[in-house]
């Protein structure tokens, strides 16, 4: 459980996160949503210790992260994963050698027992035989993979992951985002995700935050979606004119005051509609 109190982020006298607090909980899929440049980015960084926020407090399972000293801090590191927005591997090593790296900076493996660790990672991301592939010669959703098998190959109690399936195509994105429900699942890690893919969001929208503007502007989760009469959020998840039409047929759906269901046993009964 990661819990985050009052947390303020400015950049010059820009204001990028404007008193945020949240619960992120263990073994679940935590969402972050919001418009590009509401700031989702920079939370998670400051989540991390990548930025440090002007003020407020990150707790770690009871243990205050903004209070650490800098090894203490190191510690904790070894303990997070993270899957950076583009991936972020290092283009002039290979696949094999990115995935270690991880293992050469923090553990006294030895090189077999840390090829044993990069190939159990690849088999649980679904990549075999790809040990001696550059970067460059991945898809994307191959890169992804690799990135999501570097992030957990310390085993890692906490998951971040910036868009991770922003430039793939709807189906490989389903799959990315279902291989992170099943390791957050598998391993019981908090999990916390940064998406504006709305696939994301009803798929694994177990906790969400949405912000707008640097500001939590509603909590829930992929039912409440449906149901939520907040402006913003409709505006956000529901952009299409369409979308917000089926919101809207959902709604008064619920309310009884239409039923597909009731009025197509009418007309096979051969009923009128009241
Ligand atoms: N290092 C930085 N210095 C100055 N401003 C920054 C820095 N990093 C981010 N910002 C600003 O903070 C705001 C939020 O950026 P952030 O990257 O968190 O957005 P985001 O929600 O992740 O967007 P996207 O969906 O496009 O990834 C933006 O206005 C951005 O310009
Ligand atoms: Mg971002």
């Amino acid at each position: 459980m990661i819990e985050f109190k009052n947390i303020k982020k400015s950049f010059g006298d820009k204001v990028v996160l404007d008193d945020v607090s949240h619960i992120m909980e263990t073994g679940k899929a935590n969402l972050i949503i919001g418009q590009s440049g509401s700031g989702k980015t920079v939370l998670q960084k400051c989540l991390v210790g990548l930025f440090e926020p002007n003020s407020g407090e990150i707790i770690y399972d009871g243990h205050s992260f903004t209070d650490m000293n800098v090894d203490e801090r190191k510690e904790l590191r070894q303990q997070i994963g993270m899957l950076f927005q583009g991936s972020a591997l290092f283009d002039s090593m290979t696949v094999e050698q990115n995935i270690m790296f991880p293992l050469d900076m923090f553990t006294t493996k030895t090189f077999s027992e840390k090829l044993k660790r990069v190939n159990e990672v690849l088999e649980r991301v679904n990549l075999e035989d790809i040990n001696k592939k550059f970067p460059a010669e991945l898809s994307g959703g191959m890169k992804k993979r690799v990135g999501i098998a570097r992030a957990v190959v310390l085993n890692p109690r906490y998951l971040f992951c910036d868009e991770p399936n922003s430039g793939l195509d709807p189906q490989t994105s389903m799959v990315i985002d279902k291989l992170i429900l099943d390791i957050t699942r598998e391993f019981n890690t908090t999990t916390v995700i940064n998406t504006h893919d709305m696939n994301s969001v009803m798929e694994m929208g177990e906790n969400i935050i949405y912000l707008y503007e640097g500001k939590k502007e509603w909590t829930g989760n992929k039912k409440d979606i449906i149901f939520s009469d907040n402006k913003l959020l409709n505006e956000f998840i529901f952009a299409s004119e369409f979308l917000q039409d089926a919101k809207d047929m959902r709604m008064l759906e619920a309310r009884g005051k239409i039923s597909d269901d009731r009025d197509m046993g009418k007309m096979l009964k051969g009923d009128k509609l009241d």
